[in-house]
């Protein structure tokens, strides 16, 4: 079972991160990983009452990996947690399948109170670097959080939000479920917008040939006319 978690974790490794370029590494290079495989077996000890335990091995996994996850904290499968350093997820959340949290993050406390505190996470959410979410708020399936973002509010499913507080950005991107963007930015040539502008300037240059064509072939023909009479 272990072996069948660690195998699906290499392989969306290699298939999401393109600075992956063997499993080998994968395994030996990513705190990430390592995080996430050492919190199976925290949370494990910890569904199973042993408290203390299970907290020792979360934190023996923190000195290894800088990456602090509460063992009661509920995380999806293929959680791919890049970079790694400084992360925090607090003990009542719940993260969904499919993830990708860059480094510096936390889903942490609004208030402290007691209870559910944290946030819960969707399917296939980005999270980048150094944000944080704070509160039992829930971030929809496909939403994206900018980079030092600070979520308060609920964010809803197939939404970007960035800045402090965040905010949905004007326009809702359209993301084919299998297609994974690493840095959240889509790799559509069309929404290059240096690229829109070239195909202008080369639409306009052709256009300006094209006349220049026009008159000089005028020209010609007017001096044809001209030598002619
Ligand atoms: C938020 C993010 C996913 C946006 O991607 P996107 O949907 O393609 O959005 P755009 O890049 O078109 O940006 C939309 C708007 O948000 C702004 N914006 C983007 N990211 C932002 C951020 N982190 N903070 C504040 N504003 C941001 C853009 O300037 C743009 O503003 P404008 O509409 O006024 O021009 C992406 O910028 C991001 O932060 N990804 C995480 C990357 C990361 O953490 N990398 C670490 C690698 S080690």
């Amino acid at each position: 079972m272990a072996f069948m978690f660690l195998r699906e974790m290499v392989r969306t490794y290699r298939e999401r991160d393109p600075a992956a370029r063997s499993s080998l590494e994968v395994l030996l290079c990513y705190p990430g990983l390592h995080a996430v495989m050492w919190h199976r077996m925290s949370h494990f000890l910890w569904r199973k009452g042993f408290r203390l335990a299970a907290r020792f091995s979360s934190h023996i996994a923190r000195w290894v990996t800088g990456i602090e996850i509460h063992p009661a904290a509920k995380l999806g499968r293929r959680l791919v947690i890049d970079h790694g350093m400084g992360v925090v997820i607090g003990e009542t959340a719940e993260v969904g399948d499919d993830c990708y949290f860059y480094h510096q993050i936390t889903l942490g406390v609004a208030r402290t109170s007691a209870g559910k505190r944290h946030p819960t996470v969707g399917n296939n959410v980005i999270i980048g670097a150094g944000a944080k979410v704070l509160g039992p708020i829930t971030v929809g399936d496909n939403a994206r959080i900018g980079s030092n973002a600070v979520v308060v509010d609920p964010v809803p499913a197939d939404t970007t939000v960035v800045g402090i507080p965040a905010r949905p950005v004007d326009r809702k991107l359209p993301r084919a479920a299998e297609s994974f963007d690493p840095y959240g930015m889509p790799c559509d040539d069309s929404l290059d917008p240096l690229l829109h502008d070239l195909e202008g300037l080369r639409a306009e240059l052709t256009e300006l040939e094209a006349r220049v064509a026009r008159l000089t072939s005028a020209g010609q023909h007017q001096a044809t006319r001209s030598a002619a009479d």
